[in-house]
């Protein structure tokens, strides 16, 4: 999961952004700590549940979605029923968090799903098919590596024990994640690049694999669910590039796809506003529908990933805190003027105190939501309320 370098040289030199100085590696965020999980419930939601709500203000758009995991069902309830119509589980619907061993445990996704069912919420599923998150026990049969016959069996079986569960509840999935490569010139991750279901498969069939059972298990439990394909980055044309072919080869084998994920793990620079539009258009033109799945804006545009060398901490003074509202006001102008394209956005998380970017790239303090650390309000979600 390394940047191109040779790709990031030449888009820094045709002078394209700082894109690839903030380019992310995903890794699933850490459960809270138990301080965290202990101050859950405690902190004043006065002024968050004051304001109008952001799902009914774009109500006419797009949902309004966030990921969370389980405690935050506690932790923030009244904030998650008041402005968001639509969740996804942060990791806990990932196949290594649902099934661990052979027997699988859904009581994390089940509280996640449960929430939602009560407040009259959709989700968002995510994910069938990773290269990170997935069970060791998937691709082994007594001490040996599992054939792809068994692997694919296995697969089937939790594409459909998934749909058929969360019918009700989970309107879209994200069938595949993250299966591009980032590589110049090789489209898919392979086994070099730590996918399993590459190396089982030794092709990128598994993909299609997965989005043929996905589609056999809609048409068994849940006829209206949409399919999607899942990544980062993909406003960058090269990747997108990547995408584009994966659909294109899907489609000319029958297969079903509905629509891509730009997960959205921006930064307070990148990409520009114009590459997020262009890329909704793209997809769209390609006759698929589009979702934001993850959106953060990182405050550290200045991250060299090339070579590991990380800015140091920033404090979120006024006048930053007045950069991210004019970020977020930006991006969300583009989206709504896409809202015809875009089914939802959905951010990667609720507030500052909860996000996988306080610990990744390396840990490091960040800002990169609507709520701060203490659950209140920051300038971006008035900016965006403004809009
Ligand atoms: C990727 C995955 C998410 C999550 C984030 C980091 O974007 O799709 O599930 O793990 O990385 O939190």
């Amino acid at each position: 999961m390394r940047p191109s370098f040779a790709l990031c040289a030449l888009v820094l030199l045709l002078g394209l952004g700082s894109g690839c100085l903030r380019r992310k590696t995903p890794a699933a965020s850490a459960p809270p700590p138990a301080s965290s999980l202990m101050d859950g419930g405690t902190k004043d939601h006065t002024a968050a549940l004051a304001l109008p709500s952001l799902a009914q203000k774009f109500a006419a758009d797009f949902d309004v979605g966030a990921a969370v995991m389980p405690f935050q069902t506690r932790d923030v309830p009244d904030i998650l029923a008041r402005h968001f119509n639509r969740l996804t589980a942060e990791n806990d619907m990932k196949f290594g968090a649902v099934c661990p061993s052979p027997r699988c445990n859904f009581a994390a996704a089940d509280e996640i799903a449960d929430f939602a069912r009560k407040h009259g919420m959709k989700m968002s599923g995510h994910t069938f098919v990773w290269h990170q998150m997935q069970p060791g026990w998937v691709f082994q049969d007594q001490g040996k590596p599992a054939s792809r016959e068994l692997v694919s069996q296995r697969l089937h079986d939790h594409i459909f024990a998934m749909t058929k569960r969360y019918a009700d509840v989970i309107d879209n999935w994200d069938v595949v994640n993250e299966a591009i490569s980032d590589t110049p010139g090789k489209t898919y991750r392979d086994a070099a690049e730590g996918s399993p279901w590459f190396k089982t498969f030794g092709s990128r069939d598994y993909i299609k694999l997965a989005f043929q059972y996905a589609a056999e298990a809609a048409t068994a439990h849940d006829p209206t669910v949409k399919l999607y394909y899942n990544d980062y980055n993909i406003v960058i044309p090269e990747k997108r590039a990547k995408v584009l072919e994966l659909v294109r080869w899907l489609r000319s084998e029958g297969v079903r796809i509905d629509g891509v994920g730009e997960q959205g793990h921006f930064n307070i620079e990148w990409p520009s506003t114009a590459d997020v539009a262009a890329a909704i258009d793209e997809f769209s033109a390609e006759n698929l529908e589009v979702k934001i799945s993850e959106l953060d804006v990182s405050l550290y545009a200045r991250d060299d990933h090339a070579n590991k060398k990380w800015q140091p901490v920033t404090e979120f003074t006024p006048e930053l805190q007045a950069q991210l509202a004019q970020r977020y006001a930006d991006l969300f102008r583009v989206f709504r003027s896409k809202a015809s394209i875009l089914t939802q956005v959905t951010f990667w998380g609720v507030s500052d105190d909860h996000t996988w970017l306080n610990s990744w790239p390396i840990g490091r303090r960040n800002d990169p939501l609507l709520l701060d650390r203490n659950h209140q309000p920051k300038a971006a979600f008035r900016a965006i309320l403004e809009l």
